[in-house]
């Protein structure tokens, strides 16, 4: 969710469909999709950065994962999804 409202400051017009999205606190299904689902909550990280870093930065563990996007740091409830992608 972060990512796409900051996205949209960079923009001098929004569309009807990014102002009602606004509106009702969601986010349009383009930007629930290029994340892949939000895996944690506690830093609106998505699967696919996590999938990314993964794969770029040959990340290992959920310690490696935490350093690098920070996600699984704070309540950790997303840890056993951050596992399930690792493996
Ligand atoms: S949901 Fe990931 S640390 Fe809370």
């Amino acid at each position: 969710m972060r990512n796409w409202l900051s996205s949209l400051f960079n923009r001098e017009t929004l569309m009807r469909e990014e102002r009602l999205h606004l509106l009702a606190g969601t986010l349009p299904s383009q930007a629930v999709a290029l994340s892949g689902g939000i895996v944690c909550a506690c830093f609106s990280v998505g699967k696919n950065k996590i999938i990314n870093a993964i794969r770029e930065q040959r990340l290992a563990s959920v310690e490696a994962v935490g350093q690098c996007l920070k996600a699984g740091t704070d309540c950790g409830s997303c840890l056993p999804e951050i596992k399930a992608i690792l493996r």
